[in-house]
């Protein structure tokens, strides 16, 4: 008998039914026109500089604008990586860098450029949603090591007990979604510990590099000397200038990592959007002022939340993330409940479940979606289904 045929078993994993369920009921809300504060997607209300944006790139000022870019990304914006990462003082060299189609793609290209099927990755947990299914897809396994939701947890020992002889890589992701923590110098300094000693490469997934609240800049996990030849680092400049929907961001790497990187790029987009690749040179070049007011905003914002909840403020990013166990009533035992409730108040949050299998009684808030008037009459709305 013909059957029909098969998709591939490595999608099986790749479900967003956790959430769904939830969207269809703030869609319903929509429709009949009641008020929802989308704090679940990880996006900004801000428009980016000016020169950055689409409108920006004319054609006339750039003949070819719509042709190809080369595979590596477009000589000026490579350029203009160059000076920036120059500038956050740790040059890269020139061939060690790879344009890419945002981080979700770039990481994409990462996974099947040093991964194998059935290698393990060790993902510190909680984590991006996305990251999972990207490892997933690629036949590997994420192996889910729970060290981001309490501050004080041994991050050496507990990474440690999770390698096994098909370890083959670290995936590390700060300031972090979705806890807004970012990594101190000491779990820094045991991340490549664990690295070096397993022969592990390491993933720096710098989504959130500008977005830190502190008095300086956090220096890099992949900038460590001892991780030279075996980092790959990718870098979106989604977060830091509100172009999530430009779909710009780059990679760099040790060791080995590069030409295979820039071989698989060639399969998977071939090249970024090239107007937004122009409209990124300034960003990148002219961006500097826009994201101190941004951090600043943003910092505050993540502040007023985190009082709220009576959590931490954040480091960095633009989440925070809740165990919502005193808010739930008798015999719940999931998240789900105070979702809905939060939900009929008019505040879309995500499942915690979405970021760990551990984390189902959790929640994930994003702060930077609306701006700080609306945002705050999120936070009002909010402030009822977190009454005892
Ligand atoms: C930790 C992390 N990495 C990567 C990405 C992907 O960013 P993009 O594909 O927009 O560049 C995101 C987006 O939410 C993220 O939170």
């Amino acid at each position: 008998m013909p059957r029909p045929p098969h998709v591939a078993a490595s999608t099986e994993t790749l479900s967003t039914r956790v959430f769904s369920q939830l969207a269809a009921r703030a869609r319903a809300k929509t429709e009949r026109g009641e008020r929802v504060f989308p704090l679940h997607v990880g996006d900004t209300y801000m428009e980016p500089p000016a020169a950055a944006r689409a409108e920006t790139q004319l054609t006339a000022d750039h003949p070819g604008l719509h042709k190809y870019a080369p595979v590596q990304g477009e000589p000026a914006l490579l350029d203009a990586i160059q000076r920036r990462l120059e500038r956050l003082g740790h040059p890269v060299a020139r061939e060690r860098l790879q344009v890419v189609s945002g981080a979700t793609s770039g990481l994409s290209v990462i996974a099947e450029a040093l991964l194998d099927p059935g290698d393990e990755v060790l993902l510190p947990a909680p984590f991006w949603p996305l990251i999972r299914g990207i490892l997933a897809k690629r036949g590997a396994t994420p192996v889910q090591v729970p060290v981001w939701h309490e501050a004080g947890i041994d991050v050496e020992a507990a990474l440690e007990a999770a390698v096994t002889e098909r370890t083959v890589a670290l995936y590390v992701n700060t300031p972090h979604n979705p806890t807004g923590r970012m990594l101190s110098d000491t779990q820094v300094e045991a991340m490549v510990r664990v690295a070096a000693r397993h022969d592990l490469w390491l993933i720096a997934d710098e989504a959130y590099q500008d977005l830190w609240f502190g008095e300086a800049a956090p220096t890099p996990i992949w900038a460590h000397p001892e991780v030279a030849d075996r980092y790959v680092a990718c870098h979106t400049l989604s977060k830091s200038y509100g172009l999530a929907g430009a779909r710009v961001g780059y990679v760099h790497g040790g060791g080995a990592a590069m030409p295979a990187v820039q071989g698989v790029q060639t399969f998977s987009t071939y090249c970024a959007p090239r107007p937004m690749q122009l409209g990124a040179v300034h960003a990148l070049d002219e961006g500097d002022a826009f994201l101190a007011a941004r951090r600043a905003e943003f910092g505050a914002m993540g502040r007023r939340a985190a009082e709220l909840l009576g959590l931490e403020p954040p480091a960095g990013g633009t989440f925070l993330f809740f165990d919502a166990a005193p808010y739930l009533r008798e015999g719940e035992t999931d998240a789900m409940p105070f979702l809905e409730r939060a939900l009929d108040h008019g505040v879309l949050l995500t499942p915690g479940a979405s970021c760990g299998e551990r984390f189902g009684r959790w929640v994930r808030l994003c702060f930077t979606t609306l701006d700080p008037e609306t945002f705050d009459a999120a936070l009002e709305a909010l402030a009822p289904v977190l009454a005892k």
